[in-house]
């Protein structure tokens, strides 16, 4: 299963400036999205299918500066309340019960997740094509906004498959493949340069601008047909697509004058999606 190393994307977090402005843009959120949405999911997720008494490792790809390590240390019984999704339950992530572990390809934000969240769990540098730990040694893995940094989601999900024990669970939060238009993903980039299926250069996020990165405008059946192809899995997986905002879709026109206008289409737009799937019971 063992991917043979081969050279990958460059990781614009290894960039000291970038990994900077990242830290710092993540440590100002406040009642951000990631509160809001990802979060309340993750912790449900975490809640899901889990047997009480039993300790869970669990691994974090991409893992960033650690902020969702912070998760881990919820009371057993604390409520979350999805304000975004009118709906509530019970975190159901009993901290004793877990094992976190994250991993980052940037050793700035590494560094910054050592210092951030001491107690809770352990980080380590690494890739995510080629990570430290032994064939099925965690329970479940998550990661946040890391696929669509990727170049090679297939190297990367056979990776993460190796690491993942049978029947072990996954949740993977990235771009959603559909808001890929211009007026989305693309309109978050300053002066972006388009190549193939990647986008570069500066990008707007909700407290900076990241000097450089790139994202990777996988389509959904490129990244459903790796994810089957690594899990042997495909019947719980499935594209989750929460509400985000209000985007606009503004389509040029003219009119019997021949003058330029505007037409301008507001609808929901979730820029992200959530998938969700397990590792096939057989895989040996
Ligand atoms: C958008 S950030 C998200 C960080 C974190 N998950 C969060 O929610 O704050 C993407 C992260 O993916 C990491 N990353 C990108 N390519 C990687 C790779 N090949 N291996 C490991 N980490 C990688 C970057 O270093 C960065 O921390």
């Amino acid at each position: 299963m063992k991917h043979t190393m081969q050279k990958h994307e460059s990781n614009y977090f290894q960039i000291k400036d970038v990994a900077r402005q990242w830290i710092n843009s993540v440590e100002s959120e406040k009642d951000s999205f990631r509160d809001k949405v990802i979060y309340p999911k993750i912790v449900h997720w975490l809640g899901s299918h889990h047997s009480s008494g039993i300790l869970e490792k669990i691994l974090d790809v991409g893992c960033g500066q650690g902020i969702a390590s912070k998760l881990m240390e919820q009371e057993t019984q604390a409520n979350i309340i999805d304000t975004n999704n009118d709906w509530w339950f019970r975190s159901a992530v009993p901290s004793k019960e877990l094992a976190y572990c994250g991993i980052d390809g940037s050793s700035y934000l590494i560094k910054r997740a050592k210092e951030n969240y001491p107690k809770t769990c352990e980080f380590m540098k690494a890739s995510v094509y080629d990570m430290p730990f032994e064939d099925k040694y965690f329970d479940r893995l998550f990661s946040i906004n890391l696929i669509m940094h990727l170049e090679n989601p297939e190297s990367a999900f056979d990776e993460m498959s190796r690491v993942l024990k049978p029947g072990g669970r996954f949740l993977m939060i990235t771009a959603n493949p559909t808001r890929y238009s211009y007026f989305e993903w693309y309109n978050m980039f300053i002066e972006p340069v388009v190549t193939k299926n990647r986008i570069e250069g500066k990008i707007k996020i909700p407290n900076a601008t990241l000097q450089r990165n790139s994202i990777y405008t996988h389509s959904k059946n490129r990244i459903a047909m790796a994810l089957g192809n690594a899990f042997k899995e495909s019947r719980d997986k499935s594209f989750f697509v929460q509400k985000y905002s209000t985007t606009y879709t503004i389509t040029p026109l003219r009119n019997p004058k021949n003058e330029r206008y505007f037409n301008v289409n507001a609808y929901k737009a979730p820029l992200f999606c959530a998938i969700e799937g397990y590792k096939n019971k057989e895989i040996n």
